[in-house]
């Protein structure tokens, strides 16, 4: 039996619990786990760093295809230029920026074929917000995540706070709205739902219930993980 790599796309607003259902169901199926918002995060973290005015989309996107976005093995680190900045990634002001930064399309053709690249030695859970709909059009297992605005608002601060943030859920919620309209309205590449992507409303549900649901979905569209050959 040939086998042959599977795509696992996980799309949807943030704070719908992206990353950590895809790191689990990657750790389950042994696949390789790629957060793609981390390599815009990492383009958003080094224009900061280095001063680059956000509306510069030349000078963005020759940050984006001179980065150096590496993944640590298993470990869910990223590094930007040989510096983990796993940390440094997260923070409020780097989430803004990324939103921007993404919003260029001259960043969004730099990163788009690294990400494709990954998927090309490995089977990949990979979550992002146009991963089922223009990096794997053809991908084999589609998931839109989403849960109402107070509950994302909610898992964010709470993430925030456990990072040692002053975060309060009012600024988080307007900071959500705003990233959540700009990455729904862009021109390129917009966050939404595939047409085909399976819709999950994790509002109300635990890890391991959505976990279960995406892992149901990858048993049915194959057989427990590995293509079927035909
Ligand atoms: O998933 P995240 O919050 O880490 O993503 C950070 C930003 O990057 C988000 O506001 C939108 C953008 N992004 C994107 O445009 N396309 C992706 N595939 C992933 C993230």
């Amino acid at each position: 039996m040939s086998e042959k790599r599977i795509v696992v796309a996980i799309d949807g607003p943030a704070g719908a619990g992206k990353s950590t259902v895809a790191r689990r169901v990657a750790d389950r199926l042994g696949f390789v786990y790629i957060n793609s918002g981390a390599m815009y995060r990492a383009v958003a973290l080094w224009a900061l760093r280095n001063g680059t005015n956000l509306n510069d989309m030349h000078r963005l996107e020759v940050l984006a295809r001179t980065a150096k976005i590496e993944f640590g093995v298993g470990d869910g680190s990223v590094h930007l230029n040989g510096e983990d900045v796993t940390e440094a990634l997260q923070t409020a002001e780097v989430s803004m920026a990324a939103s921007q930064v993404s919003a260029v399309p001259g960043v969004r053709r730099a990163l788009i074929p690294l990400q494709r690249g990954i998927a090309e030695s490995s089977s990949v859970v990979m979550e992002g917000r146009d991963i089922g709909s223009v990096v794997f059009p053809d991908a084999k297992i589609k998931v839109y995540l989403d849960a109402n605005p107070g509950e994302r608002a909610r898992r964010r601060t709470l993430e925030l706070q456990g990072r040692g943030e002053s975060a309060d859920v009012e600024a988080v919620t307007a900071s959500l709205r705003e990233r959540d309209e700009r990455d729904r309205t862009r021109r390129e590449a917009p966050l939404l739902q595939a047409p085909d992507a399976q819709l999950i409303d994790t509002t109300g549900l635990s890890l391991d219930e959505v976990e279960d649901k995406v892992l149901q979905l990858v048993r049915l569209r194959t057989s427990n993980g590995k293509e079927v050959s035909r």
